[in-house]
């Protein structure tokens, strides 16, 4: 799915350059769940967005099926995230004066699907997140957890290969963040996604099959709980985090 080498990211701030991703080289497997972990303003967002094609990297191949997301015309990586891949954010970042359902409708916009088929599958999104008896109301009529529900509906409206999810749960109390990571992990499971979660809850990244600590703007992997076979095409470039101490949590239980 996807396969990035050497991917580098920097920011000019004034005089100052951030260096934000310095060297990144990650495979990730189809339908995999990868987590990532790290402090704050290490990179962590910077790097969805390089897999998202939101932004360009300043050096590094990030290859996704085959098209290097870094070189490919603005057009054509807008028609690559159009179709297949899905955002999620901690801000749920719904349109406020669109309903449930129009919000799920703006993802299949730029696909060409008629008016009568945007509504049909919208509705359907929205059930299969459980919410088809809220289509009508507007965001602000909504718990934050409905709220993330209809970001999920929009994100998967389009039936994408790859969910990004950055900190999906940062906004929600704890039993809400429960029931959103199990319907992630149940859409992740029934429909063969490949999904990249951030998260600082170690308790969410337990549940994944990898978990890559991004520090400095370098990514490690932690944990790989995959079948042995599948792990061999794992790329080991940096050296496991055992370096990483204060937020580093004992894998057991
Ligand atoms: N558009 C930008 N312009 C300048 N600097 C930026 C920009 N975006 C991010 N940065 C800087 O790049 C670094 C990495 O930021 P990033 O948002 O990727 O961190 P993060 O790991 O997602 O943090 P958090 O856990 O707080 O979300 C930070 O030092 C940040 O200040
Ligand atoms: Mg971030």
């Amino acid at each position: 799915m996807y396969k990035l080498t050497g991917v580098t990211k920097n920011y000019q701030k004034g005089r100052t350059t951030v260096h934000a991703l310095q060297g990144v080289d990650l495979v990730i497997e189809d339908g995999e769940w990868l987590t990532i972990q790290g402090p704050t303003g290490h990179g962590k967002t910077t790097l969805l967005q390089m897999l998202g094609g939101l932004d360009r990297p300043t050096s590094g191949i990030v290859d996704f099926d085959g098209q290097d997301l870094a070189q490919l015309r603005e057009g054509q990586v807008t028609k690559v995230r159009a179709n297949s891949i899905g955002f999620i954010f901690q801000t749920f970042n719904l349109i406020p004066t669109l309903s449930a359902e129009e919000n799920v409708e703006t993802a299949l916009v730029p696909l060409h699907v008629s008016a009568a088929e945007r509504r049909a599958r919208s509705a359907r999104a929205l059930a299969d997140v459980g919410l088809a008896d809220r289509a009508n109301h507007l965001p602000s009529e909504l718990s934050g957890g409905q709220q993330q529900r209809v970001a999920i509906a929009r994100a998967l409206v389009k039936e994408p290969k790859v969910l990004l999810a950055d900190e999906p749960t940062g906004n929600l109390d704890e039993g809400t963040r429960d029931e959103i990571i199990g319907l992630l992990e149940n859409l992740w499971r029934e429909r063969g996604l490949t999904l990249v979660l951030v998260t600082h809850d170690s308790g969410i990244a337990r549940r994944s099959q990898r978990v890559a600590v991004m520090e400095h703007g370098k990514l490690s992997i932690r944990q790989d709980t995959r079948a042995r076979g599948a792990a061999s095409s794992v790329s080991r470039a940096s050296a496991p985090a055992s370096s990483v101490s204060g937020d580093a949590t004992p894998l057991t239980g």
